[in-house]
């Protein structure tokens, strides 16, 4: 997809009506939908907008470096791409399209437990992406320790325990009433023997112990806990063994009424207090939502719909130019901010939300 420098700069609207104009409208809505009034999906979006920031001036920004370390993995920038269902519903090439784009801009691909390609062929399609899988713990624990084996065996470096998903939130767009997915498209990973049934979805009695419980199964593989949106709960998941935390409300797609994560995640970043790393997602847009989301003490951010619309209207192509649009925006809103380095985009940045 050629780059268009005027689509770039406005929060991906204009690239998200080109994907609208693409994709038949059932699956533009569902990737587009919020759970109930979709409130807290427009609150994702204004509440990092509402950040004031406090630039410094006359630093030496001449070369700006927003490289960064996660998990002990070297990203080109602090962006990673969230795990989202069945992106053959956006392109032919799915998540081998997104993973070529991701290991081309040296970002982090975390594959949906309900990925429309496998485990295997998404790691041979590039075998350099940086990849972790996010899991949910189904009623079939033998079912989900498989499938674990299987992230673990075609080198996923870590698992995402996504743990804000106990029940699937409803989504109101008439259209997606009798939403189905083409043959082959939904849970290509699901193991095909030994699957006791009890649904695709989460056990909704799980408690922190799964968390121990995936680093056993996983032969060690750190756990990081998608979901969360309170101090409390990301102590829990730290003292549980958690490496890592996502402030996240599922891009509004579960609970509405749930909190913005930009406002969430200064409390999660004090509660967690270096004992782990934290990232965050939810309608971040802009590489200036990036510098916010690094001033409030995450480590990187997660993006969703904006990979699902640049793979929609260019495959491969198209999320690398989501992923190379957000570094470059993130590396002169640094600039204008005064900050060489993601080190310096400290606290003293922004105005700290209310
Ligand atoms: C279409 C769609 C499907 C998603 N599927 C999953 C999923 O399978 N597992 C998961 O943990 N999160 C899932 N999410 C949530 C994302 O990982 C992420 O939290 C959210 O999209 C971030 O918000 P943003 O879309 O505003 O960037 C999904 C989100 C969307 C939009």
């Amino acid at each position: 997809m050629a780059a268009d420098a005027g689509i770039w700069a406005d929060g991906f609207a204009a690239l998200e009506q080109r994907a609208r104009a693409v994709l038949p409208a059932r699956a533009y809505d569902f990737f587009a939908a919020g759970a109930g009034l979709e409130s807290t999906m427009a609150a994702n979006i204004s509440a990092w907008a509402d950040i004031e920031l406090r630039p410094r001036i006359l630093r030496d920004v001449g070369a700006v470096d927003v490289s960064v370390d996660v998990l002990g993995a070297r990203l080109a920038a602090p962006v990673m791409v969230a795990p989202t269902a069945t992106h053959r519903l956006a392109h032919p090439d799915g998540e081998l399209a997104t993973a070529r784009a991701v290991a081309d801009a040296g970002s982090l691909f975390a594959i949906s437990t309900r990925a429309s390609a496998t485990l295997a062929d998404i790691a041979a399609a590039a075998p350099g992406a940086h990849r972790w899988f996010q899991v949910y713990v189904m009623r079939d624990r033998g079912w989900t320790a498989d499938l674990v084996a299987r992230a673990r065996e075609t080198g996923c470096s870590a698992l995402v325990l996504t743990a804000d998903t106990p029940v699937v939130g409803s989504k109101l767009r008439p259209s997606l009433a009798a939403l189905e997915f083409p043959d082959g498209m939904w849970m290509v990973n699901r193991p095909r023997e030994g699957h006791r049934g009890g649904g695709d979805d989460q056990d909704p009695s799980i408690g922190f112990d799964a968390i121990p419980w995936l680093r056993e199964v996983s032969g060690g593989l750190p756990v990081v806990v998608k979901g969360v949106l309170r101090g409390d709960d990301a102590h829990a998941c730290i003292e549980a063994g958690a490496a890592a935390v996502v402030v996240s409300n599922h891009g509004g797609r579960q609970l509405d009424g749930a909190i913005a994560t930009a406002r969430a995640l200064p409390e999660v970043v004090e509660a967690v207090a270096g004992r782990g790393e934290v990232y965050v997602d939810g309608g971040i847009r802009r590489g200036v939502d990036v510098l916010r989301a690094l001033a409030l003490g995450a480590r990187a951010v997660m993006i969703g719909r904006p990979v699902l619309w640049g793979l929609a209207c260019g495959g491969a192509a198209g999320v690398g130019a989501v992923l190379g649009s957000l570094e470059e925006q993130l590396r002169e809103a640094a600039a204008l901010a005064g900050a060489a380095t993601v080190a310096e985009i400290t606290p003293d940045l922004v105005v700290r939300p209310a």
